[in-house]
């Protein structure tokens, strides 16, 4: 079910000529992963080697979280990975507000097919648009809300963590807060089901 449901909104999504950035795209890059997943990572939108690939984080940056992922034993191919924007920004410049309006309900439809436990914001942008619109990185880095069903935090964009390595410390213990939050939620769901 969500399966199809998910194969029917890549399909809408990869004919979209909503705004001004399909025109300039190599790829849609719609997300990766597995649908089922408890743990979303969210990213701004695809840089150059994403919109070459379709994929988003292939390039420096998500090669950079994969070992993210493999230092805090979370398997890439276990989670779902999207950004707010479909389509590249040209030269990588921030998304405008008016593209993440247009764009936004298809990450909405995403996140409402794979219901994750944990949404993690990838970066300062995705955090604004989806935690708060004052969202300080620096400062509230790695700090838990819930929102609504939804445990959510952000952690630095990978992106910052190549030009200012002096954060990938707080990245690592962030990173491992996630893979915490992750078991217990698990450990919670499967007490719950063992004892039914
Ligand atoms: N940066 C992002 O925010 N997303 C990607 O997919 C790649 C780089």
């Amino acid at each position: 079910m969500i399966m199809e449901a998910m194969d029917k909104l890549q399909r809408e999504c990869l004919s979209c000529r909503d705004c001004p950035l399909s025109q300039g795209r190599h790829n849609v890059v719609f997300g990766v992963g597995d649908p089922e997943s408890e743990l979303m990572f969210i990213g701004e939108g695809p840089g150059e080697q994403e919109d070459l690939k379709g994929v988003p984080f292939v390039g420096r940056a998500g090669q950079l979280l994969d070992r993210y992922f493999y230092a805090v034993g979370i398997d890439r191919n276990d989670v779902y990975i999207a950004n707010m924007l479909k389509c590249r920004p040209p030269k990588n410049r921030d998304p405008l507000p008016e593209e993440e309006d247009m764009c936004i309900d298809y990450l909405r439809e995403q996140v409402r097919l794979i219901k994750p436990k944990i949404i993690v914001c990838l970066g300062r942008i995705s955090a604004m648009r989806l935690i708060k619109s004052d969202y300080r990185i620096t400062k509230e880095h790695g700090q838990w809300v819930k929102r609504g069903q939804f445990m959510m935090t952000a952690v630095y964009h990978p992106a910052l963590l190549l030009r200012d390595p002096r954060k990938k410390e707080e990245m690592l213990e962030d990173m491992k807060s996630v893979k915490e939050k992750l078991d217990m939620l698990r450990e919670i769901a499967g007490g719950n089901g063992s004892e039914e």
